[in-house]
């Protein structure tokens, strides 16, 4: 089979999607160079002086480290110039970035976590870069406004992450379903390897923070517990695996099915994940790959963030695994 890159897939094979457009083709390319680039300097990371913290705290009150910020710089930097955006979002941002006059500007806005999962860096354990693409409100010029962004993840009309692993992998949905690229070095492509990625209607694994359960409310520790003692689809237990990279702990879940969960827990009422820059993008994948996303009350993409580091609880997954935690929840509301 010849190889198929990413823009041909769009090109040929999403002929459906609205945003198989020459400008939209173009925001991907700069975001693949984005993409490439923070790839190639973790690559090297114990050989650049790039591991280990910048001594800065971010306005997520945790640390940043140095890669954060040049995965940060790098995407600022590309998308500003890439002539389809007219707004980002960083979770190492306070505010919104709208894109100055002197730079071209189209009409997407682009969220993203530069790099997830920072602390597993010094560790050389998979990490990776989650975005999330809006289009702006037909009609709208000017100054982009806040009210534009913060829509709920139902709107999206794109998303995905790079994770950089073993090999370097895009995966990327436009709403046709969900398509998986792995970066071929040689050629500098991100190559067409899982193409239609569906998660397993019911998986055998579920990963979750175990360290945080004395801190869970009842319909947490319920839900976990369910998966200590409820029938895999194997027919015998699930198994236990927490990377503490989400990006990491998804793709596992794409692939083998089962359910990811970081619930709320005391002193947290909404968790740790952010919606905007995790969890939207995300919810979308699973939902275009036939999986759930839910807070345990509400479907993830439905929710309205009313501000851009809103964070939600998450659960993810294998639609009867995200099923489960729901009446779980439903139980406990009552
Ligand atoms: P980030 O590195 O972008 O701040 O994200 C870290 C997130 C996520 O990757 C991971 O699943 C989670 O934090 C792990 O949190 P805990 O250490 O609380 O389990
Ligand atoms: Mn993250
Ligand atoms: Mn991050």
């Amino acid at each position: 089979m010849a190889d198929i890159t990413v823009t041909e897939h769009l090109l040929l094979h999403e002929k459906r999607s609205p945003h198989a457009t020459g400008r939209f083709t173009g925001l991907l390319y700069d975001l693949i160079v984005s993409g490439k680039s923070i790839a190639r300097r973790i690559n090297k990371a114990g050989l650049l002086d790039i591991l280990g913290g910048t001594g800065v705290v971010n306005v997520q009150g945790e640390a940043v480290q140095k890669i954060d910020d040049i995965a940060n710089r790098l995407l600022i930097y590309r998308m500003e110039r890439c002539g389809a955006i007219c707004a980002m979002s960083s979770e190492e941002n306070p505010d919104l970035i709208r894109v100055g006059p002197e730079f071209p500007r189209g009409d997407y806005i682009i969220i993203f976590d530069p790099l997830d999962g920072s602390s597993n860096m010094d560790v050389d354990v998979n990490i990776g870069t989650i975005f999330s693409i809006y289009r702006r409100p037909a009609g709208r010029t000017g100054e982009v406004t806040l009210d534009e962004v913060l829509r709920p993840g139902m709107e999206q009309v794109a998303a995905g992450y790079f994770m950089y692993g073993p090999s370097t992998m895009l995966v990327l949905t436009t709403g046709a379903g969900v398509h998986g690229f792995t970066l071929d070095p040689g050629v500098g492509e991100f190559l067409l390897s899982h193409p239609d990625m569906r998660i397993p209607e019911h998986g055998w694994i579920y990963s979750c923070n175990e360290g945080y359960r004395e801190k869970w409310g009842p319909a947490a520790r319920e839900a976990v517990e369910y998966f200590h003692k409820a029938p895999s689809c194997k027919g015998g237990a699930y198994s236990s695996r927490y990377v503490g990279s989400l990006v990491a702990d998804f793709h596992r879940t794409m692939i083998y099915g089962g359910i990811y969960m970081y619930p709320e827990y005391d002193g947290r009422p909404n968790g740790k994940l952010r919606m905007m820059c995790e969890a939207n993008p995300l919810a979308m994948l699973a939902e275009q790959a036939g999986g759930a996303a839910t807070d345990g009350r509400v479907r993830i993409l439905e929710k309205q963030p009313t501000e851009l580091h809103a964070r939600t609880p998450l659960f993810i997954g294998s639609k009867k695994d995200v099923e489960a935690v729901n009446a779980i929840y439903a139980r406990h509301a009552k």
